[in-house]
């Protein structure tokens, strides 16, 4: 079953209304394709099952998983504001039209220089580490400051994407944490924000609904303790998306009655008031918003294997080589055709590890079909690379039959970006 903004015309692939197979003509490959029909209907969705239980909600759209200027530009107008993790992110949401009102920081392992950056910027900022909050507070005090907790339960698709728990460089752990605003009460700052983010690619509730309970409950000692009450609650982002055919989609529904129910039960509980309640969804707004598509170089049978050699590899989509993860792949101009060989899917790069796909089940391939990797939407340009000095795809923006291009391919000139020979070698 195809996600419904892909639709299969007469054998051919469609996104959005369009052609991938004229994308893929017009603009080459690799590309990466956006639809902008479902950015929009994602973050509407979450939008609305939030804002159904509860209601003074922000949705931060987390913008390391897709930080194009025209994907930023369409969630500006939807409402939403953004997460930003590094002054490049905070510099490009303000590029594509955010007010810095809109903008929220939380770094990790943050430099006095970004600090100063990001005071001038007029973000918001979330607070990782005592050692950055005296920093900070050297240099000014400012009116809100939201800082991050470790709640001790994490979750995520893969190990590295837990972001909690004894194991997670990430947040305070909670004598720490009151410690901290204790620190910048005494500075004079007046309001707060307590934020945590457990892990990326949750599929269930589960996790979200203990690390809730463990959130107020420490909230609630720092507001019984230090007397201090919370303007913002941010739970954070990690809501994960299908990613293979028979997954289940998180019910987002569900999430909201579920969890919803439970943070507003506890804040009367707690006595913690009614603050702004912030969510940071990332990969479930954009990752089923994007595909790759990708041509087919070579066909190679080995005695073990069929390979079919494409000109994506892990400098365009690096999730499956650094989280063994999977991306369906269905071959864009061959979709009335029944599978009936088995490939791995290689790329061009000089790396064993440069498979996006193994054991796909696929119509026979030849040279020159087009391949469309799915659920490329989040961390996929944004976590690319010219690794193998290989200039990165273009960016395709597609809506309802409209295309755009809306980055361009780089060339071999950019690969010389910066560079210069040390005088003695002139
Ligand atoms: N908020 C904070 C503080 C985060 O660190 C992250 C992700 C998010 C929100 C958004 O998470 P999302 O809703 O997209 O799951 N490269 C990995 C994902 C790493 C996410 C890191 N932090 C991947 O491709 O799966």
């Amino acid at each position: 079953m195809l996600p419904k903004i892909l639709e299969n015309r007469d054998g051919e692939l469609q996104i959005d209304g369009v052609s991938n197979i004229e994308l893929a003509k017009k603009y080459g490959t690799p590309l990466y394709v956006m639809s902008e029909s479902v950015i929009r209907e994602k973050y509407r969705n979450m939008f609305h099952a939030m804002s159904s239980k509860y209601q003074k909600i922000r949705i931060f759209y987390a913008a390391k998983a897709n930080t194009s200027l025209s994907v930023l530009r369409i969630l500006r107008d939807e409402g939403a504001y953004v997460d930003s993790v590094s002054p490049g992110e905070v510099f490009l949401a303000l590029k594509s039209g955010f007010p810095s009102e809109k903008i929220l920081f939380t770094g990790t392992s943050v430099t006095d220089d970004e600090l100063r950056f990001l005071l001038n910027s007029g973000v918001k900022i979330n607070i990782d580490s005592i050692s950055e909050l005296r920093r900070l507070l050297k240099m000014v005090t400012p009116d809100f400051i939201s800082i991050r907790v470790n709640p001790e339960i994490g979750a995520g698709h893969h190990e590295h994407v837990i972001t909690a728990g004894k194991q997670s460089k990430f947040g305070l752990w909670e004598d720490d944490l009151l410690k901290a605003y204790e620190i910048a009460r005494a500075h004079g700052v007046r309001q707060f924000g307590l934020h945590m983010h457990i892990g990326s690619g949750v599929l269930n509730i589960e996790p979200f609904a203990l690390a809730v309970e463990r959130l107020l409950q420490i909230g609630k000692r720092v507001h019984d303790t230090l007397n201090i009450s919370f303007d913002l609650v941010d739970i954070g982002g990690g809501f994960g998306v299908p990613y293979r055919p028979e997954e289940k989609a998180l019910d987002i529904g569900l999430f909201s009655d579920k969890i919803l129910s439970l943070i507003k039960q506890r804040l009367k509980e707690y006595g913690l008031g009614e603050p702004t309640l912030g969510f940071e969804p990332g990969r479930y707004i954009v990752a089923e918003a994007g595909i790759l598509l990708s041509a087919v170089n070579t066909i190679k049978t080995t005695p073990f294997k069929k390979y079919a050699g494409i000109d994506a590899g892990f400098n365009t989509l690096i999730r499956p080589a650094m989280y063994g993860s999977y991306h369906h792949i269905v071959v864009a101009n061959r979709m009335n055709e029944s599978p009936c060989e088995v490939y791995d899917i290689a790329g061009p790069l000089c790396e064993s590890g440069d498979i996006l796909g193994r054991d796909r089940r696929l119509p026979e391939l030849q040279e020159a079909d087009l391949l469309a990797i799915l659920n490329a939407g989040a961390y996929g340009f944004s976590m690319s690379s010219q690794y193998n000095s290989r200039p990165r795809p273009a960016e395709i923006l597609v809506n309802r039959g409209k295309h755009a291009l809306v980055r361009g391919r780089e060339t071999l000139e950019d690969l010389l970006t910066g560079q210069e020979f040390a005088p003695w070698l002139k």
